[in-house]
């Protein structure tokens, strides 16, 4: 029964027409015949949810022609398991982007088309933005973004670019990027969508069991609560207050919580007022990681 109903759902999403190009020879073909005065892109690695989707409009709204590519980058993961557990799920994802316009270009190429015979990061120099947070527990990931991100650009060739601030230290690399790689590319970047319990969108949300999507709220209640208590509370207590919702918490293990000067990405340990700053936290729910952050406010 399961069988069947499984089989028809792709039935249905394979009967669905879809502009899905595997390579970037057919995608630039398709459109230098347009010949658009600009090009939006949304680089994704598929699993795509309303935070995409929201990436998305923005860039069909801004731009007469919208791309959208979707590919797991295998150069970004550090961990070879958390790489063969993403989803993968290619039609239901340009089904959900037919909805919201049958005018936008789905690329989604294998590595061959973007990397060559070479699935390799090359070396950036981000300077200490990189250092910090996921550049400091995920070995590598930045060289591997910058990496793809670049190929990508190359193989869209867009005017804008459209990043989600979940991933916000990434926003900050890929504009560096743009900077070192002197690219001519608007990057845009769009607030966090969540859930209605809080809990950030993300593609990672649909390895959670139900429980654990229930309970992942607390990341959000946690960020919350130290955003109202910014004003209050030193940076110390705030960080004791954070490591103590999670201590005794069977389901959570925080990998770490920061708060940081949002330009520098530098973990503050006090305030000035001249300087904005942003909570960030990365917390395992059992083997998959969830990340997260929020604007505090001026020190
Ligand atoms: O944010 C992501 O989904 C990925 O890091 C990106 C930017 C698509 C590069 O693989």
């Amino acid at each position: 029964m399961q069988f069947k109903s499984n089989n028809l759902i792709l039935l249905f999403y394979e009967n669905i027409p879809m502009n899905i190009y595997k390579t970037q020879t057919e995608l630039q073909s398709f459109i230098s015949d347009k010949m658009p005065e600009t090009v939006g892109f949304v680089p994704t690695m598929g699993a795509l949810h309303d935070g995409h989707l929201e990436l998305v409009k923005k860039a069909l709204e801004e731009n007469e022609v919208c791309v959208v590519s979707i590919f797991v980058n295998p150069t970004q993961f550090d961990n070879a398991s958390d790489l063969k557990k993403y989803p993968r799920t290619l039609h239901k994802d340009a089904a959900l982007l037919k909805q919201v316009s049958d005018k936008i270009l789905v690329y989604a190429p294998d590595a061959k088309d973007l990397y060559g015979d070479k699935v390799q990061s090359a070396q950036f120099d981000f300077g200490p933005i990189a250092k910090e947070m996921e550049g400091a527990f995920r070995h590598g990931h930045f060289d591997g973004v910058g990496t793809v991100v670049s190929l990508l650009f190359d193989a869209v060739k867009p005017s804008a670019a459209y990043f989600g601030e979940k991933d916000f230290q990434q926003l900050q690399i890929i504009k560096k990027l743009v900077e070192i790689k002197q690219y001519d590319i608007r990057i845009v970047g769009c607030d966090i969508v969540r859930e209605p319990s809080g809990l950030a969108r993300s593609s990672r949300n649909t390895r959670l069991s139900a429980l654990e999507f229930e309970k992942s709220t607390l990341i959000y209640k946690t960020l919350k609560h130290v955003k109202n208590q910014w004003n209050s509370l030193s940076i110390e207590e705030l960080n004791q207050y954070v490591a103590s919702m999670f201590s005794d918490q069977k389901m959570f293990d925080l990998e770490y919580f920061v708060i940081a000067n949002e330009e520098t990405l530098k973990t503050a340990h006090t305030k000035s007022k001249k300087d904005n700053y942003r909570a960030f936290i990365v917390v395992f729910v059992g083997d998959v990681r969830l990340i997260d952050n929020i604007y505090l406010g001026k020190g």
